[in-house]
């Protein structure tokens, strides 16, 4: 169902999914290969497919929406910059694992519709070498393609696996999180760290695990998770409960139930940490 004014939804899923297809094709072809890698910071890197990927992605959405703004983590930000339209791609989440041949990675495609997500795909690579497959999540607004499997569901932080992710940058919301990670092992099941923010928000809406967080991300690491996550019946905030957008800097989406448990379990000092950093007034207006 189209917004007034707005693509169909369909249209705008349709161009995610062929984009993040054909992005993921490059993966595919790269994942025997020895990786060239670069640094943006000490343990920041990013390989020469992360680069060609993005460029598949961004060729193809650019072709099907060539009046629309496209941001992507290693090309900034191209495109009409008064376009209601936003994509955000993150061409490879979870590039130390590809570089290691480690799954999870992910190739991660959403549009926004005046700032908000409304249509997104997200191919994950998992498995690992000599029996690597790749799952799509593909969701958009108001019609999700998968939602929880019920045969986990928990409503008690204490029947629950998490997961959570950190940062490159070791600031104080990183420190924060080493002792958040203490905090709810010692409270749940435990807590996964798998190294890719958008595969860790697909699994939250499959249900295989119930909860994840993390700080100082981007809006590519974001928009297409938190719509899988929200499609699928879940919750999504800031980490201090507040109403989240993907220029914010930390989120929280859960199956929903558990939520106001985990907010509860969060100190007041932990939830003002979650907006400092980036500007992001370059890209969005809102
Ligand atoms: C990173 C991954 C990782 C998360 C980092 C992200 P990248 O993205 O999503 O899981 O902990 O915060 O920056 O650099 O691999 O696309
Ligand atoms: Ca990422
Ligand atoms: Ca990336
Ligand atoms: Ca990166």
């Amino acid at each position: 169902a189209a917004r007034s004014g707005s693509l169909p939804f369909e249209e705008l899923l349709a161009g995610a999914e062929a984009a993040a297809k054909l992005g993921s094709q490059v993966v595919l072809d790269a994942l025997d290969k020895p990786r060239r890698i670069d640094y943006k910071g000490a343990t920041d890197l990013v390989t020469d497919t992360d680069k060609k990927c993005e460029l598949a992605v961004l060729q193809e959405i650019q072709r099907r929406f060539p009046d629309h703004l496209i941001l992507g983590e290693e090309g900034g930000v191209i495109g009409n910059s008064s376009s209601d339209y936003l994509w955000c791609v993150d061409p490879l989440d979870g590039t130390t694992n590809f570089a290691h041949g480690y799954p999870s990675f992910a190739v991660s495609v959403a549009v926004l519709y005046k700032g908000r997500p409304a249509a997104a795909t997200v191919v994950e690579f998992a498995g690992g070498p000599f029996c690597w497959v790749t799952r799509t999540f593909t969701s958009s607004s108001g019609k999700a393609a998968i939602s929880f499997h019920l045969l986990n569901f928990s409503n008690q932080v204490e029947r629950s696996l998490l997961v959570t992710g950190f940062g490159y940058d070791h600031d104080e919301a990183w420190a924060t999180n080493i002792s958040l990670f203490k905090d709810f092992t010692d409270v749940s099941r435990g807590v996964r760290r798998l190294g890719a923010a958008a595969v860790d928000m697909c699994h939250v809406s499959l249900g295989i695990v119930e909860a994840y967080w993390e700080y100082r991300l981007k809006p590519w690491d974001m928009a297409a998770g938190v719509l899988m996550v929200e499609e699928a019946g879940g919750k999504v905030t800031k980490m201090d409960g507040g109403e989240f957008s993907v220029f914010d800097r930390s989120v929280l989406v859960s199956n929903g139930v558990i939520h106001p448990k985990l907010l509860d379990r969060i100190s007041p000092a932990t939830k003002t940490l979650v907006n400092q950093g980036l500007d992001f007034s370059q890209w969005y207006k809102p």
